[in-house]
């Protein structure tokens, strides 16, 4: 209980990575550990793209100007909504909160085994979104939500404290 609440704690975003590789049986937990997110009528719209290519890696690094770190990140992983499992008519844009729900989760995940990451946007970007979606060959009913580059930090890190009771609310307003 209390090392789930010092990972959570403990993550802040990482943009600078060493050259070590991850093993795939850690890429495996990240990736449980994301799908175990909760999702709006357990629809679970999303799909992961994991980008262990260098060249992959570099292209979409050079591309993406908010995603630089990639370039030289051992491994990306960009999750994306998936519209054929996404609900209908309103509650459509459920399928954001979902992905996002599963990329916090990935998050603490690499940050419980050692590794760093962070969370690049891509959705809503429409520029964005064709980048990833030319680069990956995405077909047209797959949105990326973001793109995480993943590595060993190169440097250590600290959390920024972000608490703040002034944002709490008992009861009304
Ligand atoms: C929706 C979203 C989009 C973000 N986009 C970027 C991005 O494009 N590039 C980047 O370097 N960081 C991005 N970040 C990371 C934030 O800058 C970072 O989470 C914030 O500054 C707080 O720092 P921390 O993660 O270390 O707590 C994004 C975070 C979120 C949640």
């Amino acid at each position: 209980m209390e090392k789930i609440l010092s990972t959570i704690l403990q993550r802040s975003s990482v943009r600078s990575f060493t050259e070590d590789k991850i093993p795939q049986k850690d890429i495996e937990k990240i990736l449980q550990a994301a799908m175990a997110a909760p999702t709006a009528v357990n629809k679970q719209p999303w799909e992961f793209i994991v980008i262990d290519s260098a060249s992959l890696l570099f292209e979409l690094g050079s591309l993406l100007p908010y995603a630089k770190m990639a370039k030289f990140a051992p491994l990306a992983i960009v999750v994306c909504g998936n519209q054929k499992n996404m609900l209908e008519g309103w509650e459509e844009s459920f399928w954001i909160q979902d992905c996002s729900a599963a990329t916090e989760n990935l998050l603490l995940a690499v940050e419980a085994l050692g590794y760093g990451a962070v969370w690049t946007a891509v959705f809503p970007d429409i520029t964005r979104i064709h980048i990833v979606r030319r680069v990956l060959e995405l077909p047209p009913h797959i949105i990326p939500l973001n793109v995480i580059p993943i590595g060993v930090p190169a440097h250590e890190k600290t959390p920024k404290n972000k608490f703040n009771p002034k944002k709490i609310h008992y009861n009304k307003w």
